[in-house]
């Protein structure tokens, strides 16, 4: 694990998460839709530094293999979700974690997604909310902006139609649609939204200028659309 502070593992969990970090890095190698490692590496990033911001005790160890595999199950990257889970849980029993952490980081790499909290809200421990957190706080500001465009050109979304109105009723399946989608709505569907939801106070603090920057840029983007900047 490089570049983030380990203080507090074990030797043990030391080994777990270099383990863990190679098998989503294979995973995740081959994506162009912005959920490559990159990506995973950020959510890592932030989600030990929110961690390590919370005064009760949390099991980093869960946090951070949450944290790498949360995007090797995901149904819109991988053909069998069902299958990815599966190997997701070989490896942790290889890695001799006991079954309470295992189902606990199941629980979160399988309920923590925008996606499959728009039916009905999940329910995460704090570990988990630190993770979604995490990863919700890569989906928006500058990295954000960059991560919706890159997804939308890859998915062939048209950037901007003033005629097509924001979702207001999204569920899963109809956030999936992309058929009538632009970027600049993804905005209003999802990215401006994520700041009300996170979890903790520290994530909250830091999306409110990440916040700022997007609207900001959709801001400038419409007036320069119509000509008025
Ligand atoms: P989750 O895994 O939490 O459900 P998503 O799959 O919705 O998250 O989003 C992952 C990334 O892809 C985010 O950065 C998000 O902004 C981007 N993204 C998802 N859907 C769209 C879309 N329709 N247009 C542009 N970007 C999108
Ligand atoms: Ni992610």
């Amino acid at each position: 694990m490089d570049k983030i502070n380990q203080g507090g593992l074990s030797m043990n969990s030391q080994a777990q998460l270099t383990t863990i970090k190679t098998f989503a890095k294979s995973k995740l190698a081959a994506d162009k839709t912005g959920h490559n490692f990159d990506h995973i590496q950020r959510v890592v990033k932030l989600a030990n530094r929110l961690a390590k911001a919370q005064t009760k005790p949390v099991d980093l160890t869960v946090i951070l293999a949450a944290a790498y595999l949360h995007d090797t199950i995901d149904d819109k990257l991988v053909a069998s979700p069902k299958q990815a889970v599966n190997e997701v849980k070989e490896l942790l029993t290889s890695l001799a974690f006991s079954s309470a952490q295992s189902d606990e980081i199941i629980h979160i790499i399988t309920h923590m997604s925008y996606a499959s909290n728009l039916n009905e809200k999940q329910v995460l421990s704090l570990e988990g909310q630190i993770v979604q957190d995490a990863d919700w706080l890569d989906a928006i500001g500058a990295i954000g902006i960059t991560r919706a465009i890159y997804y939308g050109g890859a998915h062939g979304e048209k950037i901007y139609d003033p005629e097509i109105l924001p979702r207001t009723q999204l569920d899963k399946a109809s956030y999936r649609n992309l058929a009538d989608e632009t970027i600049i709505n993804h905005f209003y569907e999802k990215l401006f939204k994520l700041a009300d939801m996170l979890n903790t106070p520290q994530a909250r603090a830091l999306a409110a200028s990440r916040q700022q920057v997007m609207k900001d840029f959709v801001a400038t983007f419409k007036a320069e659309w119509d000509a008025e900047a």
